[in-house]
């Protein structure tokens, strides 16, 4: 079976690879790398640590409007999947690299697998939720990691729903121990394990609005714990046409993108965890970190429902009341697989080949 995976931003890196792990020695894999994320920490450095060989192709699109970006990047794969003719192509997640890889593939005879389908915040504001929701629809075989997943889709008729447990689980098997002995982030950063909030703020909606930006960035600022902030680059750019990086910089511990074990380290580590990324509020739950939710809906509700994880949005007395709060870490339900996902994905693949 010849497979074609598409990434392009930094979770898909993390999300394909244990996919990748599982295909080497079975299948032929092209792996391709659309440049959405181009920075030597937003990029180049997870291929490395991974240990996953470098894209055969990159697609070289970069930074632009939604427009723009899917355009360039549906033209290039367009001619890359005529010549390489797969018999799948594989699509992670919910980014622009995701949609024009479904976008592409649906016109073609090769099958397209979604991995993470099925997932929905119901905000049809935030670009993810579009590009999941059309991902969906044009896929041949769609790999859900919740039950939660399953059910959505089945709602919307969407059919050839296979329910997997979640990469991120299989990726955070590989990476907790790994990154407790080889990383030296904590000592690098002078931090004190369980005595720190990690800070991540990227998404859209939070960064394109001055104000919620700043209101964010005030209640992280006013919390008794040092918050320590790998700053997406995003984030880093935001802050400066809004004229607030050095306050920020004045009251949080700001620090460079991190590698993934070095992340994984960072949040095994917290005392708490403020974010509004996917990925980081289910690692935080499979390191046993309490998350803060700075957003006002998430797909990922069994972490909520689990006790795991406050959704607090940009309200500031919110979240400086959840960041204080005294937490018993509740009891853990198993709900995102067994850590082999990846490979009832590589089964599935091969039982729908040809
Ligand atoms: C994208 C995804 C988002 C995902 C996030 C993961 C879409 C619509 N959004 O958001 O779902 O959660 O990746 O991190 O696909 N930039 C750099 N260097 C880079 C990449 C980006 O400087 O390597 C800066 C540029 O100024 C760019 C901005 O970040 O304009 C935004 O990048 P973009 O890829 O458009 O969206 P993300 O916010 O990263
Ligand atoms: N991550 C990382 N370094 C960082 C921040 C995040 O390696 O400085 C990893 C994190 O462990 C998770 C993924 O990147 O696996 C999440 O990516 P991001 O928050 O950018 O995107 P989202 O999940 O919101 O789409």
């Amino acid at each position: 079976m010849k497979v074609v995976s598409v990434v392009g931003a930094r979770p898909q890196f993390i999300k394909a690879f244990p996919v990748s792990r599982a295909l080497t020695g079975r299948h032929e894999e092209v792996l391709v790398h659309t440049g959405q994320h181009y920075s030597e920490a937003m990029s180049e450095v997870f291929f490395e640590e991974l240990a996953i060989p470098t894209p055969e192709y990159d697609l070289g699109v970069g930074s632009g409007t939604h427009g723009e970006q899917t355009g360039e990047m549906v033209t290039r794969f367009g001619e890359l999947v005529a010549h390489e003719d797969p018999d799948v192509v594989v699509v992670y997640g919910d980014t622009n690299s995701t949609l024009a890889g479904a976008v592409v593939t649906a016109k073609t005879d090769a099958r397209l697998a979604h991995v993470e389908a099925g997932l929905r915040s119901y905000n049809r504001s935030m670009p993810e939720e579009r590009n999941r929701v059309l991902t969906d629809h044009v896929s041949d075989l769609l790999f859900a990691p919740t039950e939660r997943g399953v059910t959505n889709l089945e709602t919307e008729g969407v059919e050839n729903v296979h329910l997997t447990g979640d990469v991120m689980y299989d990726a955070i098997l590989w990476a907790r121990t790994r990154a407790a002995d080889h990383s030296t982030v904590l000592e690098e950063y002078n931090l004190t394990a369980g005595e720190y909030v990690l800070a991540t703020v990227h998404r859209a909606g939070n960064t394109d609005d001055r104000e919620r930006l700043a209101t964010i960035m005030r209640a992280l600022g006013e919390t008794d714990r040092e918050v320590v902030f790998p700053i997406h680059p995003r984030t880093t750019e935001r802050l400066e046409t809004y004229g607030f990086y050095e306050d920020v910089e004045r009251q949080l511990t700001l620090i460079e993108p991190q590698g993934y074990l070095d992340f994984v380290r960072l949040l095994d580590e917290a005392e708490r965890v403020a974010t509004d990324s996917g990925g980081v509020q289910k690692e935080a739950f499979f390191l046993d970190t309490p998350c803060v939710t700075l957003r006002d809906e998430t797909e990922w509700v069994e972490t909520v429902d689990a006790g795991w994880n406050t959704l607090v949005g940009a309200d500031e007395d919110a979240i400086e009341r959840e960041l204080g709060r005294e937490v018993s870490l509740p009891e853990k339900p198993e709900l995102y697989g067994d850590g082999d996902a990846a490979e009832r994905m590589v089964a599935l693949l091969e039982e729908h080949d040809g």
